[in-house]
């Protein structure tokens, strides 16, 4: 039998080199390889046979040709909606015949629980759940927590990702979930499972099933340390939807983000809430990350992030306190820490705010992350009004990004914004003066047009 030999295969685009790079030749990344067992040549050649037909061969029928445009049929609508609006939106409208979608997310967020719910959200559909890390027995206790008990609810205790593929093509289900897809290996590959191959070939594997059975496909997978998919960057690249779980141990709020999707819009969020009995959907947000905040205090400003398609009124907090000894501190909690200094600077050399003796703290309510430059000018706002000890009026949402010059720039779908600023009972708007032409504001919400980082200030403090 032939020795196994090892490799060297690259996180991020997959190259393959005999030995160790520090930058891969390909995609110009740097410290992405991983070393790997490459199959003996004579299990490569039995694992090739099978390969051509991606491993298991009753799937394949006759050889297809290649169709004019013109005769590619549509089947209209073919989305199956889950009844959960939150989860529908991420989706882009409902789960379409054979989407192949990723749920990432760190331990414990609530992917298992997610994908368990779905017996619930999918009545009547036979629903195939493939477990790698829980027993049986530990699957039926959360499905009996979450008031799932259905016989459409199948489940199999398999890792082997040929067995998974039969017992698919025997039982014939209308979802399949796998939970999760660093656990799976395919017996063809030498590497270890959650190993770059093992997870690319698995999944490629499922892929094809998914697409050649017209079968929605869930593949549940970690992340690392540093926030990305467990894996090779190819999984995402292969799979048609990411959806990432988000959110801390310290609040029941997650946020569903879909990273990517080929069958929607990206960003688009759903908001959920753990409660003793599974997920359960926040349809406003907005009042949700509003709801506790204390109104007359200084240091607060409520700014409007763009979520995907979907406006979310957001509480900004500050707290500007003197520097006891050394450096000041600048710690931000769902903002960009060097984001903040880039405001720090801009508030005291173009609004006259002397920062550099003080400590300063921005956080942003209830665990969100704010990551839209529109978000700049209400931050910038809170510090002020925690400096001065202010309060700034608790009855106007602040849009717009700030540039070095502490000028106010424009942001994108600001009547969208406003709309839902309006909705929520605000009744002044502070927007950028560039790009204002045209807009027609909501009924009840005054609309202030500010150049400048000092007029805003003028303003609400
Ligand atoms: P789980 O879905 O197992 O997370 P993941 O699969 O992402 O690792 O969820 C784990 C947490 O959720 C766990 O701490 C318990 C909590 N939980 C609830 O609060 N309510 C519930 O109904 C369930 C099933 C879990
Ligand atoms: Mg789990």
């Amino acid at each position: 039998m032939a020795k196994a030999k090892t490799k060297h295969v690259c996180q991020d685009c997959g190259h393959t080199a005999p030995r160790w790079l520090g930058q891969c030749p390909d995609c110009g990344a740097w410290g992405t390889f991983v070393e790997e067992i490459e199959a003996p040549v004579a299990a490569k050649a039995v694992a090739s046979k099978t390969a051509a037909s991606g491993g298991f061969a009753r799937t394949s029928g006759p050889a297809r040709s290649p169709l004019p445009l013109r005769e590619v049929e549509l089947t209209h609508e073919d989305r199956l909606r889950t009844g959960v609006g939150e989860f529908d939106r991420v989706l882009g409208g409902g789960l379409l015949r054979g989407a192949f979608v990723l749920v990432a997310g760190d331990p414990g967020i609530g992917k298992s629980t997610l994908m368990t719910q779905l017996g619930r959200m999918l009545p009547g559909q036979r629903i195939l759940y493939v477990t790698g890390e829980e027993s049986p027995r530990q699957v039926k206790l959360r499905a009996q927590r979450l008031g799932v008990d259905s016989d459409a609810f199948l489940l199999l205790a398999e890792t082997n990702v040929e067995d998974i593929a039969h017992a698919v093509l025997e039982t014939r289900p209308d979802v399949l979930v796998v939970d999760s897809i660093q656990t799976l290996f395919r017996p063809d590959i030498e590497s270890a499972p959650g190993s770059v191959s093992q997870v690319r070939e698995s999944a490629a594997t499922l892929m094809h099933l998914a697409k050649s059975l017209e079968m929605p496909t869930f593949v549940v997978g970690h992340v690392t340390k540093a926030g990305q998919v467990a894996g090779p960057r190819v999984l995402e690249h292969m799979v048609d939807t990411v959806l990432q779980f988000e959110g801390d141990g310290h609040h029941s709020y997650r946020v569903l983000r879909a990273l990517k999707n080929r069958f929607g819009s990206t960003n688009e969020i759903g908001v959920f809430e753990m409660k003793s009995d599974g997920l359960h959907e926040v349809s406003n947000p907005s009042e949700l990350f509003l709801s506790e905040r204390q109104y007359g205090a200084s240091g607060s400003a409520v700014v409007c992030t763009l979520e995907g398609t979907r406006p979310l009124l957001v509480e900004v907090q500050a707290l500007v306190a003197p520097t006891a000894y050394g450096t000041p501190q600048r710690t931000a909690t769902g903002f960009d820490g060097r984001r903040l200094q880039v405001l720090l600077a801009v508030l005291e050399r173009r609004a006259g705010r002397r920062l550099s003796t003080s400590d300063v703290f921005v956080s942003v309510a209830g665990g969100v992350r704010l990551e839209e430059p529109s978000a700049d000018l209400g931050v910038a706002i809170a510090i002020a009004s925690s400096l001065a000890d202010v309060p700034a009026d608790s009855n106007t949402v602040a849009l717009g990004e700030i540039g070095l010059g502490g000028e106010v720039r424009s942001v994108g779908q600001i009547e969208l914004r406003l709309k839902e600023a309006a909705r929520l009972g605000f009744t002044q708007a502070l927007v950028p003066k560039a790009g204002l032409k045209g807009l027609l504001p909501p009924k009840g919400l005054d609309v202030v047009p500010v150049a400048t980082l000092r007029e805003a200030l003028e303003r609400v403090t």
